[in-house]
Formats: C-alpha cells, sequence, structure tokens
C-alpha cells in the first residue's frame, strides 16, 4: 500500500517537473530568436569616466565586475561609453584612440569574452558624438563591420547634433539597426534620443531592443526645476521615474523602456551626473533607485566605481531577489497603480503567477502606508516577502507597511 503511494506521488512529481520542463523549453524557444530577452544589465563607462575611460580602466573594471560576483549575478556587459574615438584612417575605417586604447579594441573584446562577459561601444547618428568625437552618420555599414570585427555585443547609438524631426530619427536608427544586421554578428541596439520622439512608439520597429525614455538621469533624487527644463537637461531619480511610470504597456522581451543608468554609488561625483546639481543621494535613495529601476524592468547598467564600493553600495547592487524581479522571464514593466502626493505603488507581475509589490514614501517623513491589495487586481496571495530585509510575513488584503522617507519597499506576494 505504502509502496503504492509513493509510486504514484513520484509520477505525479515526476508528471510535474516534465510540465514544467517543457515550459520552460516552450518559454526559452519563444525568446531564442530576440537579443535582450530580459532587460541587459552591466556596466556602463560614463557617469564616473565621462570621456577619459582607457582600456587599462575597462580591463580592471571587468576584472572587478568578475572577483566581486556581479558578473555571476547577471551585471555582464561592460559598456565603453564615448570618448573611445581616435577618427578614421586612411580608409575611413573608424578607429580607437591609440593613447587611450594602445592594444586596439579586438584584443579587449576578446580580453572582455575571455572573462565571460560581453562588451559595447557608442557612436552617434550624426557625424560628432555628443562629447564631440567621431561618429557614424554615412559610414553605418562600415562601422557597424567594425564593431562586429572587433567583437562587440551591443551598440548604443546616440544622437547628439541630428535634426529635431522624427522622421529623419527613424531613418537614421533603421540604418544602423539594418547595418548590425548584416554585420554577421549579432548586436544589441540601443537607442538613445533621450524620449523627445516618443521612441516607445517607434524603436522596436527600427530594431533597437531598447530605447532611452528621457535626457540624463543625474545623480540626485529630484529636480527642482520646470519639467520641460528637464526634458532638455535630464533629472533626478523621481524626475525619470515620472517620464518612464507611464510607459509599462510598451515594455516586454527584447523591447525595453531605458531610464538611463543606475548613479547608485556615486555620491556627488563630479562629470556627468554631478552636473545640473547632482549633488548625490542617500543610500535609502539610491536604494529606491534600484528597486523602482527592478520594479519597472529596466536595463541596469551601474557607473559608480566597480572597483571601490562600500558596504552599502554592494548590498543595494548585488541584491539577488530584487534583480529577479528586474529580470522575470514574463517582461512586464510594473504600473504605478497609485500615485499622491506622498506616496507612491507599483504592481509588477511575474512569470509564476506571484506579484512585485513596490511601495515608495516621497514625503520627507516615515508613513504608514496602507495599500487594499484587491483594489490592485491582487487576489489570492498569503505571503509577502520584504525582498530587502527578506523577511516572509503572511499576506493580509488591507495591506500596510512602515516606509522611510524615500525609502521604497518592495515584496514579492506569493
Ligand atoms: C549623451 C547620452 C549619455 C552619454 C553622453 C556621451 O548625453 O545621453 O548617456 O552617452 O551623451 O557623450
Amino acid at each position: 500500500m505504502k509502496h503504492k503511494m509513493e509510486k504514484r506521488l513520484l509520477t505525479t512529481i515526476a508528471a510535474l517537473l516534465f510540465v514544467q520542463l517543457s515550459w520552460s523549453q516552450v518559454v526559452n524557444k519563444k525568446y531564442d530568436n530576440i537579443l535582450a530577452p530580459t532587460p541587459p544589465m552591466g556596466y556602463m563607462t560614463w557617469n564616473f569616466f565621462a570621456d577619459k575611460i582607457t582600456e587599462a580602466d575597462v580591463k580592471s573594471l571587468t576584472d572587478a565586475m568578475v572577483s566581486n560576483g556581479l558578473r555571476d549575478l547577471g551585471f555582464n556587459y561592460i559598456f565603453i561609453d564615448d570618448g573611445w574615438q581616435g577618427g578614421r584612417d586612411n580608409r575611413n575605417n573608424i578607429i580607437p584612440d591609440p593613447v587611450k586604447f594602445p592594444t586596439g579594441m579586438k584584443a579587449l573584446c576578446d580580453y572582455v569574452h575571455s572573462k565571460g562577459m560581453k562588451i559595447g561601444i557608442y557612436s552617434d547618428a550624426a557625424p560628432l558624438t555628443c562629447a564631440g568625437y567621431t561618429a557614424s552618420l554615412g559610414f553605418e555599414e562600415q562601422d557597424a563591420k567594425s564593431f562586429a570585427d572587433w567583437g562587440f555585443d551591443y551598440l548604443k547609438y546616440d544622437y547628439c547634433g541630428a535634426p529635431a524631426d522624427w522622421q529623419t530619427a527613424i531613418q537614421r536608427y533603421s540604418k544602423m539597426a539594418d547595418a548590425l544586421k548584416k554585420s554577421g554578428r549579432s548586436i544589441v541596439f540601443g537607442i538613445c534620443e533621450w524620449g523627445g520622439r516618443e521612441p516607445w512608439l517607434w524603436a522596436g520597429k527600427a530594431g533597437g531592443q531598447l530605447w532611452r525614455v528621457s535626457a540624463d538621469v543625474r545623480d540626485k533624487w529630484k529636480s527642482q526645476t520646470a519639467p520641460q527644463d528637464r526634458n532638455n537637461l535630464g533629472g533626478g531619480i523621481l524626475d525619470i521615474l515620472d517620464a518612464n511610470a507611464g510607459l509599462y504597456a510598451y515594455a516586454g522581451p527584447g523591447k525595453w523602456n531605458d531610464p538611463d543608468m543606475l548613479v547608485v554609488g556615486l555620491y556627488g561625483k563630479k562629470g556627468p551626473s554631478g552636473d545640473l546639481g547632482g549633488i548625490g543621494c542617500s543610500d535609502t535613495e539610491y536604494q529606491s533607485q534600484m528597486s523602482l529601476w527592478c520594479l519597472m524592468a529596466s536595463p541596469l547598467m551601474i557607473s559608480c566605481d566597480v572597483r571601490n564600493m562600500n558596504e552599502a553600495t554592494k548590498r543595494i547592487l548585488t541584491n539577488s531577489d530584487i534583480i529577479a524581479i528586474d529580470q522575470d522571464q514574463l517582461g512586464k514593466q510594473a504600473e504605478r497603480k497609485i500615485k499622491t502626493d506622498t506616496y507612491q505603488v507599483f504592481v509588477k507581475p511575474l512569470a509564476n503567477g506571484d506579484f512585485a509589490l513596490g511601495i515608495l514614501n516621497t514625503s520627507d517623513k516615515e508613513q504608514n502606508i496602507q495599500v487594499n491589495l484587491a483594489s490592485l487586481d491582487i487576489t489570492g496571495k498569503t505571503k509577502a516577502k520584504d525582498l530587502w530585509s527578506k523577511q516572509t510575513t503572511q499576506g493580509k488584503n488591507d495591506f500596510s507597511c512602515k516606509v522611510q522617507s524615500h525609502e521604497t519597499r518592495v515584496f514579492r506576494l506569493f
């Protein structure tokens, strides 16, 4: 009798495992042919190095990401932003600055790949980049071929020096996307025209896997300027959050809204992120950025000096439960369900039927915030895991929690 029951139990477990395995094969198959099935994660050089980036820096950053465990948590791109270019040779091939990159891009790509990481590069859809270096307009196929031959896996394509209209933007981005497709290498294409031409409406069709939704993020909680200035100049964490929150319907596997880099750990460093009042944030605010960006299924690009992180920065960037929310296979961006003057509530459905719930306190005081789960269309979830404290509690329909000023608490409801 006992033997029979055990056998039945084993058969049931085997059947369940089979269903689960086949389902994950179906999911993986579905995404086999698309680039960036989950939001790209890694490191971007701009905020910390600006255009002073060198080959030696890229190597030491790569080494650090391997040794401090960031690569294994999924941060597997190392991305070289503006400032690498050294003009064109006598055949018009784009070349790296020979002083900053003495052994050349092929050797550097090989180095990064040998460490189990991928590598990205930057150009612009005009004659010159934002920082005034050689860019790719008119040389799309030739440059795409160089990027592919060197071994790059990701191109961020900027829009400084280009005309304001939509049509030209769509044309120029499509041209580079086609060139990348012809290059013989799978290269993720990041569109960076800062949201002014509503790229969420066309960037996927133009060949992009991600598109910036705003001007540059600055290392601050919130702008003091009027919203129209922020569009041109960039903003703090809350400003970029506002630019991105309404765009949840446009995100999905292979097509991501990009609210720009994580400023976590920069602490008001001078340079691009410190411009325009980027005075730095508190660790609570940095933790909020990480939480909100993960809820919004955003590309996660670290930009502080990962070779010298303090404990708080490490803790914020290496929370695998929070990263799992960002990287969830379903690829939904959280919907902002509630926005009052003092708090905001986000809900992100997850592939296994769980929900991620984010509660942000935008006020200057600690608050006890109560949300009714049924009114957020969440039912049948009996447990809540706090993804920062790691504590699991009984889920109640009237869910309430204490939230510090500028903190975002994130729960997995299951
Ligand atoms: C623009 C982009 C930034 C960065 C710089 C480089 O401002 O939005 O992310 O790439 O150019 O010059």
